[in-house]
């Protein structure tokens, strides 16, 4: 893990509402493709941290956040909640580093501390998706993902156009050596 960043998971509290909100509303104005167009209305933001750290509070996923001192400069979500013929396997979601903080190796940090987490879990599979245009497939690739197919059309871009998706999957824990 780079040790210029600490790595935590995340519970519900304002503070930390209150940061993803700004990070999640920055990343879609900049054309991130995490399932919200522009402009993200801040209650409907508010609304989905809200919702998802209730549901790492229960357990069902892990919000990963990644701190530069005192700052929420990055975030990623694992969610392990899978339906009862998948218990191997977890998802990658909400990927997103702040931009004053990109290139410095925050996604890099907080995707090998949710694998990290996955393994000791006992997860051996991990998926996700990411925008064929504007998207991440070459950091996930960096991370060892491979790539399972593309589905055209499949979401809007957050300014408007379609873009593809890319699924991607990596075999971790006992099954991947
Ligand atoms: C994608 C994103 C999370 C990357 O964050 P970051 O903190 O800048 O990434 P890192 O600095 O950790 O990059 C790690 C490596 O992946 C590469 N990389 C990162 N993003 C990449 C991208 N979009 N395309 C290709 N390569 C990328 C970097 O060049 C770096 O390579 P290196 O280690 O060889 O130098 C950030 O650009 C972002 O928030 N984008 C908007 C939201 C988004 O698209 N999220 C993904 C949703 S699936």
């Amino acid at each position: 893990m780079d040790s210029k960043f600490s790595i935590v998971p995340l519970t519900s509290q304002p503070k930390i509402i209150s940061a993803l909100t700004d990070i999640i509303i920055e990343t879609v104005a900049h054309g991130g493709s995490v399932s919200f167009m522009h402009p993200l209305d801040p209650q409907v933001a508010t609304a989905f941290w809200e919702n998802s750290l209730a549901a790492a509070d229960r357990g069902e996923r892990i919000v990963l956040g990644a701190y530069d001192g005192d700052e929420l400069i990055g975030t990623v979500t694992l969610l392990i909640d899978c339906p009862p013929n998948q218990p191997h396997r977890g998802e990658i979601a909400k990927m997103m580093t702040r931009v004053s903080h990109r290139g410095k190796g925050v996604a890099r940090s907080l995707m090998q501390e949710a694998e990290r987490i996955a393994i000791n879990l006992g997860k051996t599979l991990l998926n996700l998706d990411t925008a064929e245009e504007e998207g991440a497939a070459g950091l996930y690739e960096k991370l060892g993902f491979q790539k399972a197919g593309m589905i055209p059309d499949y979401a809007l871009k957050p300014h408007g156009g379609f873009t593809g998706t890319i699924l991607y999957y990596k075999r971790i824990g006992e099954v991947a050596r």
